[in-house]
């Protein structure tokens, strides 16, 4: 993909991953937008020399309207988490909460279907989903059942999208806000999450951000996974 005078919008482009994504984009001298609910990440992003536009992924109504407003376009991330995922073994899981976990789902497959329709006809769509998904872990079975569907819902997709693409970048562990632990309780859950990997230190939003990125641009990518991962899902 040529990427001069390209569009991208990015949803969760304010923090972590997607933000990470936003500025490599940028870089490469793409219109990015970033968005997001909250003033404080808005802030971090325009901080980063990001347009930034409020949305929450949830509202269908918004999201239709700020598409709307920003169409047409190239390129659409969805990095957005949508919400916290449940931790902890099914038969003790509080079932909203389980049930909740797939807002990050809901929020992807309303940007799809109220974004794809403003997609230019060579334009790409990118999902993050992540590791659990094809490598369950025992307490992780919420990010395996929602990462599960959103790479299932982007293979199934991928054909009535065509000539467009979708692809998903699937991280480990990646040290982003999203873990919301500071200081030494936070060195300890990244370093004990990470340690049987191959690589055992958690990834940073950039090595995805690469990803996401190449997933965003090659033009002969679709329907396609790429782990990024520290080695998390290879045997
Ligand atoms: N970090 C990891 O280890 C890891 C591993 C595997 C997969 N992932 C996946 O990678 C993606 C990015 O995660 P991250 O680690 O970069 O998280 P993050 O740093 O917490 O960033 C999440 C972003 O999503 C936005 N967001 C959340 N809910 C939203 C909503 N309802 N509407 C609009 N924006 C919303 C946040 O902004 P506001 O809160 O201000 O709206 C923020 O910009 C997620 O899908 C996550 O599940 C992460």
């Amino acid at each position: 993909m040529n990427l001069a005078g390209k569009k991208a919008l990015i949803l969760g482009g304010t923090s972590g991953i997607g933000l990470a994504s936003a500025v490599q984009l940028k870089a490469l001298g793409v219109d990015v937008i970033a968005i997001g609910r909250s003033e404080a990440n808005l802030k971090t992003a325009a901080d980063a020399g990001l347009k930034t536009r409020q949305a929450d992924v949830l509202d269908r109504a918004g999201l239709a309207a700020l598409f709307q407003s920003l169409a047409p376009f190239d390129i659409l991330i969805c990095a957005a988490t949508g919400g916290p995922r449940a931790n902890g073994p099914f038969l003790k899981m509080d079932l909203d909460a389980y049930q909740a976990s797939f807002q990050k789902l809901w929020g992807y497959t309303n940007a799809v279907h109220l974004g794809a329709p403003h997609l230019t006809a060579d334009g790409a769509i990118v999902l993050v989903s992540g590791a659990p998904a094809r490598k369950p872990r025992v307490g992780s079975i919420a990010l395996t059942s929602v990462g599960g569907a959103v790479e299932a819902f982007a293979k199934g997709i991928a054909a009535e999208l065509k000539p467009r693409r979708i692809n998903v970048v699937s991280p480990g562990i990646v040290d982003t806000p999203m873990f919301a632990v500071s200081g030494d309780a936070r060195r300890q859950f990244l370093q004990q999450a990470t340690n049987n990997f191959h690589l055992p230190r958690p990834g940073i939003p950039d090595e995805i951000a690469s990803a996401v990125v190449l997933a965003a641009t090659n033009p002969f990518m679709t329907g396609s996974i790429i782990d990024v991962d520290g080695g998390w899902v290879s045997p």
